[in-house]
């Protein structure tokens, strides 16, 4: 495991290390909506609160850092995640989000903690880079990405199937100012 990351909180979201009270039927609920891993790989899978417990005893396990966002002011408490994948031979640090609660989508509420989390790894935690990756179809995520600072690297073309089609992956990242 590696150093704790820094819980962090405004007027708008807290990010605090996903831990038991988030592993509730809601969490899993978000899992299995189609609509909530429309571009996700986890589509391909049944989820339950077994599988849940078991994926995060294993990021806890790792040298990975699993987060969850809260919603301040508890309006609607914990509305998703943010897993960051740790590649520490190489100093790289993956991003992926999933705002679960659909009621929290569309308000920047995303975008501000994809910011935060990013802006930890590279400015508190030394990452040299962040990487991040979604279907080119997924263009809410392509806007927060770029949005964000990062650079769109390149797309794998025809690397997925999705919906009967075949499409692109695409890949970017944020180095940081230090490198
Ligand atoms: C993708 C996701 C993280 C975006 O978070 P969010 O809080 O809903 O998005 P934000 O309100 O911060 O908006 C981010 C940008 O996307 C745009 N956007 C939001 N929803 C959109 C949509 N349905 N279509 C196109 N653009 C959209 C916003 O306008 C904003 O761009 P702007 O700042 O230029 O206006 C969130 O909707 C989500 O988790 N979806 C399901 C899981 C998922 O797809 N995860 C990514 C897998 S790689």
């Amino acid at each position: 495991m590696p150093s704790e990351f820094p819980e962090f909180f405004d007027g708008s979201i807290k990010i605090t290390p996903f831990c038991d009270i988030h592993l509730t039927s809601k969490y899993v609920s978000w899992l299995n909506d189609p609509e909530v891993v429309r571009y996700s790989e986890q589509r391909h899978s049944t989820h339950t609160l077994k599988k849940c417990r078991d994926y995060l005893d294993s990021q806890l396990q790792s040298d990975n850092y699993f987060l969850a966002i809260e919603h301040q002011g508890n309006l609607l408490g914990h509305i998703g995640n943010i897993g960051v994948r740790v590649d520490r031979h190489n100093n790289i640090a993956d991003l992926a989000i999933m705002i679960g609660d659909k009621r929290a989508w569309g308000k920047g509420l995303g975008s501000h903690a994809w910011k935060v989390v990013m802006k930890m790894l590279l400015d508190t935690l030394n990452f040299r880079i962040v990487t991040a990756g979604t279907l080119e179809v997924n263009a809410a995520m392509i806007k927060l990405m770029t949005n964000s600072g990062m650079q769109i690297d390149g797309i794998f073309p025809r690397r997925f199937l999705w919906e009967g089609s075949e499409v692109g992956l695409v890949m970017a990242s944020i180095h940081s100012k230090l490198s």
